[in-house]
């Protein structure tokens, strides 16, 4: 295991109205109280972010949401400022799905404008980034990755400085809900040349410090194997994460507490 604090985030998608929500943070919060050696996160949908937060209290859950815009306010029909999350609670923000990159046709370019803006308003933001399937079996995983890293991390290439508050979240999309989880050793390579690239473009001392989840089809049964590898520092959970019974396992890594 890395030598930084695990994270552990449950992306809830478009799943978890308000009871259910109150219902799910109960159970995490109870289940996680002195386990202080690990971050966990849930993201609900935005209508559900006020349940969440006011259900989270004093316990250690961070709250984020699963998408943003850039534009402090103005006329965008039905987006979101980093202002409104921070409102409600939010300290993170999880940028460029690939649901939103592919569904919703968010490009690189737009995501690196979330991510710079979340980080000026002082939200955390998780950037996703991975390959389909078509491109790994091109043989093009790391030529695709580090297209997605340099574009969407732009504005901090120009500055030089890629901030601690960032998270980067390799998740093959022919992994996701797909129940076919990356080999721990197929996900080390990628977050390995993820590192490398930030140490590359940035410097040294941040590629050591920052956390790189993996995503996709991550369960009680693979946890331990991914998170043991060196450069994997937690886990973006989508299905997993919606079930109490589901989701703690993961957070203790497969073990019993
Ligand atoms: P699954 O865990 O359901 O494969 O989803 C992963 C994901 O997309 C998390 O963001």
């Amino acid at each position: 295991m890395s030598r930084r604090t695990p994270l552990i985030a449950g992306n809830w998608k478009k799943n978890m109205g308000h009871e259910e929500t109150a219902g799910l943070i109960r159970a995490i919060a109870e289940n996680i109280a002195g386990l202080d050696d690990v971050d966990v996160l849930v993201a609900p949908p935005f209508t559900s972010l006020t349940r969440a937060k006011k259900e989270i209290g004093d316990s250690r859950i961070l709250l984020g949401a699963q998408n943003m815009h850039w534009e402090k306010s103005g006329a965008y029909t039905g987006e979101i400022s980093a202002a409104m999350l921070l409102d409600v609670g939010c300290t993170h923000v999880i940028l460029g799905h690939s649901e939103r990159r592919i569904l919703f046709k968010e490009t690189s370019e737009m995501v690196d404008l979330k991510a710079n803006a979340a980080v000026e308003a002082g939200l955390n933001p998780i950037v996703c980034i991975g390959e389909t399937l078509e491109e790994r079996e091109q043989g093009k995983t790391f030529e695709v990755v580090r297209d997605q890293l340099e574009k969407s991390l732009n504005n901090f290439r120009i500055k030089k400085t890629l901030p601690l508050s960032v998270t980067i979240a390799y998740e093959p999309v022919w992994a996701i809900g797909t129940g076919k989880t990356a080999t721990p050793a197929q996900a080390q390579e990628v977050h390995e040349a993820i590192r490398q690239w930030i140490e590359d473009n940035f410097d040294k001392d941040v590629s050591i410090k920052l956390r790189i989840l993996y995503g996709g089809s991550v369960k009680p049964e693979n946890a331990k194997d991914l998170m043991e590898m060196p450069d994997i520092d937690g886990a973006l959970v989508g299905g997993a994460s919606l079930k109490a019974e589901l989701f703690l396992p993961i957070i203790t890594f497969g073990e019993p507490r």
